[in-house]
Protein backbone atom coordinates (compact mmCIF):
# COMPACT_ATOMS: atom_id res chain seq x y z
CA UNK A 1 0.00 0.00 0.00
CA UNK A 2 3.03 2.67 0.74
CA UNK A 3 5.49 3.07 -1.63
CA UNK A 4 8.67 3.90 -1.71
CA UNK A 5 9.30 6.74 0.88
CA UNK A 6 6.35 8.59 0.52
CA UNK A 7 4.08 7.91 3.15
CA UNK A 8 1.54 10.70 3.15
CA UNK A 9 1.69 12.74 -0.07
CA UNK A 10 1.35 9.26 -1.67
CA UNK A 11 1.97 9.88 -5.40
CA UNK A 12 -1.60 8.91 -6.45
CA UNK A 13 -4.07 11.07 -8.20
CA UNK A 14 -7.55 12.41 -7.15
CA UNK A 15 -6.54 10.09 -3.74
CA UNK A 16 -8.67 13.00 -2.03
CA UNK A 17 -11.62 10.77 -3.58
CA UNK A 18 -13.45 7.92 -0.96
CA UNK A 19 -13.74 5.43 -4.07
CA UNK A 20 -9.92 6.56 -5.03
CA UNK A 21 -8.56 6.39 -1.42
CA UNK A 22 -10.28 2.64 -0.75
CA UNK A 23 -8.95 1.32 -4.33
CA UNK A 24 -5.41 1.83 -3.16
CA UNK A 25 -5.84 0.09 0.03
CA UNK A 26 -7.81 2.68 2.24
CA UNK A 27 -9.52 2.01 5.95
CA UNK A 28 -8.24 -1.86 5.56
CA UNK A 29 -5.40 -0.52 8.25
CA UNK A 30 -8.11 0.49 10.59
CA UNK A 31 -10.15 -2.69 9.86
CA UNK A 32 -6.41 -4.51 10.99
CA UNK A 33 -5.98 -1.78 13.80
CA UNK A 34 -9.42 -2.93 14.82
CA UNK A 35 -8.88 -6.42 15.02
CA UNK A 36 -5.92 -5.82 17.92
CA UNK A 37 -6.47 -4.76 21.28
CA UNK A 38 -6.59 -1.20 21.70
CA UNK A 39 -3.51 -1.18 23.57
CA UNK A 40 -1.04 -3.39 20.88
CA UNK A 41 -2.19 -0.74 18.90
CA UNK A 42 -0.73 2.04 21.12
CA UNK A 43 2.02 -0.25 21.75
CA UNK A 44 3.11 -0.18 17.68
CA UNK A 45 3.25 3.66 17.85
CA UNK A 46 5.23 3.37 20.80
CA UNK A 47 7.78 1.06 18.83
CA UNK A 48 7.30 2.77 15.61
CA UNK A 49 9.24 6.04 17.43
CA UNK A 50 7.04 8.79 16.05
CA UNK A 51 7.38 11.76 17.77
CA UNK A 52 4.71 14.86 17.29
CA UNK A 53 4.48 16.84 13.92
CA UNK A 54 3.18 19.75 15.70
CA UNK A 55 6.22 21.65 17.12
CA UNK A 56 7.37 19.84 20.20
CA UNK A 57 8.42 16.34 18.71
CA UNK A 58 7.13 14.57 21.80
CA UNK A 59 6.75 10.89 21.61
CA UNK A 60 3.32 10.19 20.31
CA UNK A 61 2.88 6.69 21.90
CA UNK A 62 3.86 7.85 25.65
CA UNK A 63 1.48 10.48 25.09
CA UNK A 64 -1.44 7.98 24.34
CA UNK A 65 -0.54 5.96 27.36
CA UNK A 66 -1.49 9.28 29.32
CA UNK A 67 -5.40 8.94 28.77
CA UNK A 68 -7.69 6.55 31.39
CA UNK A 69 -8.46 3.88 30.88
CA UNK A 70 -12.41 2.18 31.07
CA UNK A 71 -15.48 3.74 29.43
CA UNK A 72 -16.91 5.33 32.57
CA UNK A 73 -15.96 9.08 31.04
CA UNK A 74 -16.32 10.20 27.48
CA UNK A 75 -13.10 10.79 25.82
CA UNK A 76 -11.73 13.57 22.84
CA UNK A 77 -9.33 14.02 20.42
CA UNK A 78 -8.07 17.03 19.17
CA UNK A 79 -6.70 16.75 15.66
CA UNK A 80 -4.15 19.99 15.42
CA UNK A 81 -4.66 21.87 11.86
CA UNK A 82 -4.28 25.41 13.15
CA UNK A 83 -1.09 25.69 11.29
CA UNK A 84 -0.91 29.69 11.92
CA UNK A 85 2.99 29.84 12.64
CA UNK A 86 4.90 31.82 9.73
CA UNK A 87 6.47 29.75 7.49
CA UNK A 88 4.35 25.91 8.76
CA UNK A 89 2.28 25.21 5.45
CA UNK A 90 2.45 21.56 5.96
CA UNK A 91 -0.80 20.14 7.36
CA UNK A 92 -2.87 21.79 4.69
CA UNK A 93 -1.37 19.39 1.89
CA UNK A 94 -2.79 16.35 4.01
CA UNK A 95 -6.20 18.14 4.00
CA UNK A 96 -5.63 18.90 0.64
CA UNK A 97 -4.37 15.86 -0.81
CA UNK A 98 -5.06 12.83 1.56
CA UNK A 99 -7.92 13.62 3.97
CA UNK A 100 -9.39 10.04 4.58
CA UNK A 101 -5.73 8.86 5.64
CA UNK A 102 -6.36 11.56 8.25
CA UNK A 103 -9.84 10.60 8.99
CA UNK A 104 -8.20 6.53 9.23
CA UNK A 105 -5.68 8.01 11.24
CA UNK A 106 -8.27 9.42 13.96
CA UNK A 107 -10.37 5.99 13.85
CA UNK A 108 -6.91 4.52 14.42
CA UNK A 109 -5.88 6.42 17.22
CA UNK A 110 -9.51 7.28 18.27
CA UNK A 111 -9.52 3.25 18.99
CA UNK A 112 -6.42 2.86 20.65
CA UNK A 113 -7.03 5.35 23.41
CA UNK A 114 -10.96 4.69 23.15
CA UNK A 115 -11.99 8.33 21.62
CA UNK A 116 -15.85 8.85 21.59
CA UNK A 117 -15.43 12.08 19.23
CA UNK A 118 -12.64 13.79 17.43
CA UNK A 119 -12.39 17.69 16.82
CA UNK A 120 -9.90 18.67 14.03
CA UNK A 121 -8.96 22.08 14.50
CA UNK A 122 -8.80 23.88 11.23
CA UNK A 123 -7.09 27.16 10.41
CA UNK A 124 -10.12 29.96 9.54
CA UNK A 125 -8.85 30.93 6.37
CA UNK A 126 -8.39 27.38 4.86
CA UNK A 127 -11.62 27.65 2.95
CA UNK A 128 -10.53 25.30 0.09
CA UNK A 129 -8.96 22.95 2.63
CA UNK A 130 -12.08 23.09 4.73
CA UNK A 131 -14.32 22.23 1.99
CA UNK A 132 -12.44 19.09 0.71
CA UNK A 133 -12.06 17.68 4.44
CA UNK A 134 -15.90 18.09 4.75
CA UNK A 135 -16.56 16.31 2.06
CA UNK A 136 -14.05 13.85 2.80
CA UNK A 137 -15.94 13.18 6.13
CA UNK A 138 -19.38 13.40 4.33
CA UNK A 139 -18.29 10.47 2.23
CA UNK A 140 -16.95 8.52 5.32
CA UNK A 141 -20.15 8.76 6.57
CA UNK A 142 -22.09 7.88 4.16
CA UNK A 143 -20.18 4.77 3.68
CA UNK A 144 -20.15 3.54 6.89
CA UNK A 145 -16.55 4.11 7.88
CA UNK A 146 -17.10 6.93 10.61
CA UNK A 147 -19.93 7.09 13.25
CA UNK A 148 -22.60 4.77 14.01
CA UNK A 149 -22.21 2.67 11.08
CA UNK A 150 -18.82 1.60 11.40
CA UNK A 151 -19.93 -0.61 13.21
CA UNK A 152 -21.60 -3.10 10.95
CA UNK A 153 -19.06 -1.85 8.21
CA UNK A 154 -16.03 -3.20 10.61
CA UNK A 155 -17.87 -5.79 12.46
CA UNK A 156 -16.47 -4.45 16.04
CA UNK A 157 -18.05 -2.53 18.86
CA UNK A 158 -15.93 0.91 17.98
CA UNK A 159 -17.28 3.90 16.59
CA UNK A 160 -16.37 7.88 16.61
CA UNK A 161 -17.67 10.74 15.00
CA UNK A 162 -15.55 13.54 13.93
CA UNK A 163 -16.48 17.25 13.68
CA UNK A 164 -14.69 20.08 12.08
CA UNK A 165 -14.13 23.21 13.86
CA UNK A 166 -13.07 26.09 12.26
CA UNK A 167 -10.55 28.50 14.09
CA UNK A 168 -10.91 32.21 14.29
CA UNK A 169 -7.98 33.96 13.29
CA UNK A 170 -6.11 33.36 16.13
CA UNK A 171 -2.29 32.12 16.70
CA UNK A 172 -2.71 31.11 20.37
CA UNK A 173 -5.44 28.87 19.54
CA UNK A 174 -2.98 26.21 17.96
CA UNK A 175 -1.62 25.29 21.59
CA UNK A 176 -3.52 22.83 22.77
CA UNK A 177 -5.15 24.22 25.54
CA UNK A 178 -6.47 27.51 24.61
CA UNK A 179 -7.48 25.34 21.52
CA UNK A 180 -9.48 22.88 23.53
CA UNK A 181 -11.09 27.02 24.80
CA UNK A 182 -11.70 27.81 21.71
CA UNK A 183 -13.18 24.30 20.85
CA UNK A 184 -15.60 24.85 23.89
CA UNK A 185 -16.79 28.25 22.55
CA UNK A 186 -14.50 30.61 25.24
CA UNK A 187 -11.86 32.78 25.22
CA UNK A 188 -8.69 31.34 23.40
CA UNK A 189 -6.47 31.59 26.69
CA UNK A 190 -4.14 28.30 27.58
CA UNK A 191 -5.14 27.01 30.96
CA UNK A 192 -2.13 26.43 33.53
CA UNK A 193 -1.06 22.71 33.52
CA UNK A 194 -1.50 20.53 35.27
CA UNK A 195 -4.13 19.85 34.81
CA UNK A 196 -2.86 17.78 31.35
CA UNK A 197 -5.40 17.78 29.02
CA UNK A 198 -5.82 13.36 29.68
CA UNK A 199 -6.95 14.46 32.83
CA UNK A 200 -9.03 17.42 32.42
CA UNK A 201 -9.17 18.07 28.42
CA UNK A 202 -12.54 19.06 26.63
CA UNK A 203 -14.99 20.24 28.82
CA UNK A 204 -12.88 18.43 31.50
CA UNK A 205 -12.88 15.16 30.24
CA UNK A 206 -9.63 13.22 29.25
CA UNK A 207 -8.69 14.41 25.83
CA UNK A 208 -5.42 14.02 23.51
CA UNK A 209 -4.72 16.71 21.42
CA UNK A 210 -2.37 15.50 18.02
CA UNK A 211 -0.97 17.22 15.27
CA UNK A 212 -2.83 16.38 11.65
CA UNK A 213 0.46 14.99 10.48
CA UNK A 214 1.29 12.60 13.58
CA UNK A 215 -2.60 11.23 13.02
CA UNK A 216 -1.58 10.86 9.28
CA UNK A 217 1.32 9.19 10.10
CA UNK A 218 -0.33 6.48 12.27
CA UNK A 219 -1.74 4.60 9.27
CA UNK A 220 1.67 3.54 7.61
CA UNK A 221 2.97 2.66 11.20
CA UNK A 222 -0.10 0.20 11.95
CA UNK A 223 0.26 -1.32 8.16
CA UNK A 224 4.03 -1.75 8.27
CA UNK A 225 4.12 -2.17 12.20
CA UNK A 226 5.88 -0.07 14.12
CA UNK A 227 9.37 -1.82 14.02
CA UNK A 228 9.48 -1.51 10.30
CA UNK A 229 8.68 2.40 10.65
CA UNK A 230 11.58 2.99 13.48
CA UNK A 231 13.96 2.17 10.58
CA UNK A 232 13.17 5.09 8.24
CA UNK A 233 14.64 8.31 8.89
CA UNK A 234 16.90 9.13 11.67
CA UNK A 235 17.21 7.11 14.85
CA UNK A 236 15.64 8.69 17.76
CA UNK A 237 13.00 10.47 15.69
CA UNK A 238 11.99 8.05 12.78
CA UNK A 239 10.13 8.19 9.74
CA UNK A 240 9.28 11.16 6.94
CA UNK A 241 8.50 14.68 7.34
CA UNK A 242 6.42 16.86 5.37
CA UNK A 243 9.33 19.67 5.10
CA UNK A 244 7.72 23.23 3.79
CA UNK A 245 10.16 25.14 2.62
CA UNK A 246 9.83 29.18 1.79
CA UNK A 247 12.23 31.70 1.31
CA UNK A 248 14.74 32.71 -0.85
CA UNK A 249 14.66 29.04 -2.93
CA UNK A 250 14.03 28.20 -6.54
CA UNK A 251 11.60 25.80 -5.79
CA UNK A 252 9.84 26.37 -2.85
CA UNK A 253 6.76 23.94 -1.70
CA UNK A 254 6.43 20.76 0.74
CA UNK A 255 8.38 17.90 0.14
CA UNK A 256 7.82 14.79 1.99
CA UNK A 257 11.25 13.36 2.66
CA UNK A 258 13.04 10.89 5.41
CA UNK A 259 14.00 12.76 9.15
CA UNK A 260 17.66 13.41 9.19
CA UNK A 261 18.15 14.52 5.41
CA UNK A 262 20.81 16.91 5.32
CA UNK A 263 19.42 20.52 5.10
CA UNK A 264 21.47 21.67 2.17
CA UNK A 265 20.84 18.63 0.15
CA UNK A 266 17.00 19.97 1.04
CA UNK A 267 18.07 23.36 -0.17
CA UNK A 268 19.85 22.78 -3.23
CA UNK A 269 19.74 19.50 -4.73
CA UNK A 270 15.46 19.06 -3.76
CA UNK A 271 14.51 23.23 -4.01
CA UNK A 272 16.75 23.96 -6.89
CA UNK A 273 18.82 26.56 -4.37
CA UNK A 274 19.12 29.94 -3.49
CA UNK A 275 17.04 32.03 -6.28
CA UNK A 276 19.90 34.19 -8.42
CA UNK A 277 22.68 31.66 -7.18
CA UNK A 278 23.01 33.94 -3.73
CA UNK A 279 24.78 33.03 -0.62
CA UNK A 280 22.83 32.11 2.32
CA UNK A 281 22.64 34.27 5.71
CA UNK A 282 20.28 32.51 7.38
CA UNK A 283 17.84 29.50 7.67
CA UNK A 284 15.17 29.08 10.49
CA UNK A 285 15.14 25.01 10.55
CA UNK A 286 11.57 24.76 11.92
CA UNK A 287 9.20 27.67 11.60
CA UNK A 288 9.58 31.18 12.72
CA UNK A 289 9.37 29.94 16.53
CA UNK A 290 12.26 28.30 16.17
CA UNK A 291 16.23 29.65 16.89
CA UNK A 292 18.03 30.50 13.62
CA UNK A 293 21.54 29.40 11.93
CA UNK A 294 23.97 31.14 10.34
CA UNK A 295 24.21 30.79 6.78
CA UNK A 296 28.11 29.09 7.77
CA UNK A 297 26.18 26.96 9.93
CA UNK A 298 23.87 24.74 7.86
CA UNK A 299 26.81 22.39 5.91
CA UNK A 300 26.52 18.68 7.45
CA UNK A 301 23.51 19.64 9.20
CA UNK A 302 20.83 16.87 9.77
CA UNK A 303 17.14 17.56 10.06
CA UNK A 304 16.02 15.47 13.24
CA UNK A 305 15.21 16.84 16.22
CA UNK A 306 18.04 15.06 17.82
CA UNK A 307 20.55 16.75 15.38
CA UNK A 308 19.36 20.01 15.37
CA UNK A 309 18.78 20.00 19.60
CA UNK A 310 23.08 19.43 19.52
CA UNK A 311 23.34 22.87 17.89
CA UNK A 312 20.89 25.08 19.40
CA UNK A 313 17.78 24.78 17.97
CA UNK A 314 14.51 22.29 16.44
CA UNK A 315 12.83 20.45 14.12
CA UNK A 316 9.42 22.51 15.10
CA UNK A 317 7.06 21.89 12.58
CA UNK A 318 9.54 21.17 9.62
CA UNK A 319 8.98 24.75 8.38
CA UNK A 320 12.31 25.54 6.72
CA UNK A 321 13.06 29.47 6.10
CA UNK A 322 16.09 30.71 4.25
CA UNK A 323 17.32 34.11 3.97
CA UNK A 324 19.76 35.03 1.00
CA UNK A 325 23.30 37.23 1.80
CA UNK A 326 20.65 40.61 0.70
CA UNK A 327 18.10 39.73 3.99
CA UNK A 328 17.69 42.67 6.18
CA UNK A 329 18.25 40.44 9.68
CA UNK A 330 17.19 43.78 11.89
CA UNK A 331 14.09 44.23 9.70
CA UNK A 332 13.35 40.03 9.83
CA UNK A 333 13.95 40.30 13.66
CA UNK A 334 11.00 43.00 13.77
CA UNK A 335 8.60 41.32 11.49
CA UNK A 336 8.73 38.01 13.65
CA UNK A 337 8.77 40.29 17.29
CA UNK A 338 5.65 41.97 15.57
CA UNK A 339 4.05 38.87 14.59
CA UNK A 340 4.42 37.37 18.27
CA UNK A 341 3.53 40.30 20.24
CA UNK A 342 0.47 40.43 18.16
CA UNK A 343 -0.48 36.81 19.08
CA UNK A 344 0.47 37.25 22.66
CA UNK A 345 -3.19 36.41 24.48
CA UNK A 346 -1.84 38.65 26.98
CA UNK A 347 -2.35 36.46 30.48
CA UNK A 348 1.12 36.44 31.58
CA UNK A 349 3.18 39.24 32.21
CA UNK A 350 6.42 37.99 30.74
CA UNK A 351 4.62 37.24 27.60
CA UNK A 352 2.36 40.21 27.13
CA UNK A 353 5.06 43.01 28.26
CA UNK A 354 8.21 41.42 27.31
CA UNK A 355 6.83 40.56 23.35
CA UNK A 356 5.88 44.26 23.29
CA UNK A 357 9.02 45.79 24.80
CA UNK A 358 11.27 43.91 22.42
CA UNK A 359 8.96 45.03 19.73
CA UNK A 360 9.49 48.48 20.86
CA UNK A 361 13.49 47.99 20.82
CA UNK A 362 13.70 46.58 17.35
CA UNK A 363 11.38 49.05 16.07
CA UNK A 364 13.90 51.96 17.70
CA UNK A 365 16.94 50.23 16.34
CA UNK A 366 15.52 49.78 12.97
CA UNK A 367 14.33 53.25 12.68
CA UNK A 368 17.45 54.34 13.60
CA UNK A 369 17.56 55.33 17.57
CA UNK A 370 18.67 52.23 19.11
CA UNK A 371 22.22 51.40 21.28
CA UNK A 372 24.41 48.74 21.66
CA UNK A 373 22.89 48.59 25.06
CA UNK A 374 19.58 47.62 23.43
CA UNK A 375 20.96 44.53 22.22
CA UNK A 376 22.03 43.38 25.20
CA UNK A 377 18.47 44.36 27.07
CA UNK A 378 16.74 42.81 24.27
CA UNK A 379 18.79 39.07 25.21
CA UNK A 380 18.40 39.94 28.53
CA UNK A 381 14.03 40.27 27.91
CA UNK A 382 14.10 36.86 25.88
CA UNK A 383 16.56 34.92 28.87
CA UNK A 384 13.52 36.15 31.26
CA UNK A 385 10.54 35.34 29.09
CA UNK A 386 11.98 31.85 28.37
CA UNK A 387 10.17 29.43 30.89
CA UNK A 388 8.26 31.79 32.61
CA UNK A 389 4.94 31.74 31.17
CA UNK A 390 2.14 29.49 30.98
CA UNK A 391 2.55 28.40 27.52
CA UNK A 392 4.88 27.57 24.82
CA UNK A 393 3.82 31.19 22.63
CA UNK A 394 6.57 33.33 25.25
CA UNK A 395 9.62 31.13 24.48
CA UNK A 396 8.45 31.07 20.29
CA UNK A 397 8.78 34.85 20.50
CA UNK A 398 12.13 34.51 22.80
CA UNK A 399 14.55 31.98 20.71
CA UNK A 400 14.28 33.80 17.33
CA UNK A 401 14.98 37.19 18.62
CA UNK A 402 18.00 35.95 20.99
CA UNK A 403 19.03 34.15 18.29
CA UNK A 404 19.35 36.61 15.65
CA UNK A 405 20.79 39.02 18.05
CA UNK A 406 23.53 37.08 18.94
CA UNK A 407 24.36 35.12 15.40
CA UNK A 408 23.92 38.44 13.83
CA UNK A 409 25.21 41.19 16.27
CA UNK A 410 27.60 42.59 14.34
CA UNK A 411 24.27 43.62 11.40
CA UNK A 412 22.36 45.41 14.68
CA UNK A 413 25.65 47.31 15.48
CA UNK A 414 25.56 48.21 11.64
CA UNK A 415 22.35 49.13 11.96
CA UNK A 416 22.59 51.33 15.13
CA UNK A 417 25.49 53.03 14.18
CA UNK A 418 24.55 53.51 10.28
CA UNK A 419 21.55 54.99 10.89
CA UNK A 420 22.98 57.31 13.43
CA UNK A 421 24.84 59.20 11.46
CA UNK A 422 22.02 59.12 8.59
CA UNK A 423 19.46 60.48 10.71
CA UNK A 424 21.57 63.42 12.11
CA UNK A 425 18.45 66.08 12.32
CA UNK A 426 17.55 63.91 14.82
CA UNK A 427 13.87 64.42 14.04
CA UNK A 428 11.02 61.88 14.71
CA UNK A 429 7.41 62.19 13.24
CA UNK A 430 8.67 65.29 12.25
CA UNK A 431 9.28 66.77 15.61
CA UNK A 432 12.91 67.54 16.88
CA UNK A 433 13.99 65.00 19.65
CA UNK A 434 14.40 65.93 23.22
CA UNK A 435 15.96 64.04 25.58
CA UNK A 436 12.92 63.40 27.68
CA UNK A 437 10.79 62.63 24.80
CA UNK A 438 14.33 59.94 23.73
CA UNK A 439 13.62 58.44 27.43
CA UNK A 440 9.84 58.26 26.70
CA UNK A 441 10.16 56.18 23.89
CA UNK A 442 12.28 53.92 25.71
C1 LIG B 1 1.44 29.33 20.34
C2 LIG B 1 1.40 27.90 19.92
C3 LIG B 1 0.84 27.55 18.71
C4 LIG B 1 0.78 26.22 18.32
N1 LIG B 1 0.24 25.92 17.12
C5 LIG B 1 0.15 24.61 16.73
C6 LIG B 1 -0.46 24.26 15.50
O1 LIG B 1 -0.91 25.09 14.73
N2 LIG B 1 -0.53 22.94 15.19
C7 LIG B 1 -0.05 21.96 16.03
O2 LIG B 1 -0.18 20.78 15.74
N3 LIG B 1 0.54 22.27 17.20
C8 LIG B 1 0.64 23.57 17.57
N4 LIG B 1 1.19 23.87 18.77
C9 LIG B 1 1.63 22.75 19.65
C10 LIG B 1 0.43 22.18 20.42
O3 LIG B 1 0.30 22.88 21.64
C11 LIG B 1 0.60 20.69 20.73
O4 LIG B 1 1.85 20.50 21.34
C12 LIG B 1 0.54 19.81 19.49
O5 LIG B 1 -0.64 20.01 18.76
C13 LIG B 1 0.62 18.36 19.93
O6 LIG B 1 0.61 17.52 18.82
P1 LIG B 1 1.80 16.52 18.53
O7 LIG B 1 2.17 15.85 19.81
O8 LIG B 1 1.22 15.58 17.53
O9 LIG B 1 2.92 17.33 17.99
C14 LIG B 1 1.30 25.20 19.17
C15 LIG B 1 1.87 25.56 20.39
C16 LIG B 1 1.93 26.89 20.76
C17 LIG B 1 2.55 27.24 22.07
S1 LIG C 1 2.82 32.92 27.14
FE1 LIG C 1 1.82 34.58 26.02
S2 LIG C 1 0.32 33.57 24.77
FE2 LIG C 1 0.92 32.08 26.35
S3 LIG C 1 -0.53 32.40 28.03
FE3 LIG C 1 1.17 33.76 28.43
S4 LIG C 1 0.56 35.73 27.49
FE4 LIG C 1 -0.75 34.15 26.64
Amino acid sequence: MFDGQKLILRDIPNLHLIDVYINNGGYETARKAFSMKPDEVTNEVKKSGLRGRGGAAFPTGLKWTFMPKGNDKTKYLCVNGDESEPGSFKDRQIFEFNPHQLIEGILISGYAMGINAAYIYIRGEYHRWINILQTAIDEAYAQGYIGAGMREKFNNNYSIDIHIHKGAGAYICGEETSQMNSIEGRRGYPRVKPPFPAQAGLWGMPTTVNNVETIATVVPILQMGGEAYSKIGAQGHSGTLLYGVSGHINKPGVYELPTGTLLTEIIYDICGGVRNNKKIKAVIPGGSSMPPLRGDEIDDVRMDEESLKKIGTHIGTGGIMVMDEDTDIVKITLRIAHFYHHESCGQCTPCREGCGWMEKILKRIASGNGSSKDLDLLVSICNNIEGNTVCALGDAAAWPVRGFVTKFRDEFEQAISKNKSFIAPNVVHGKRKTASNLVFER
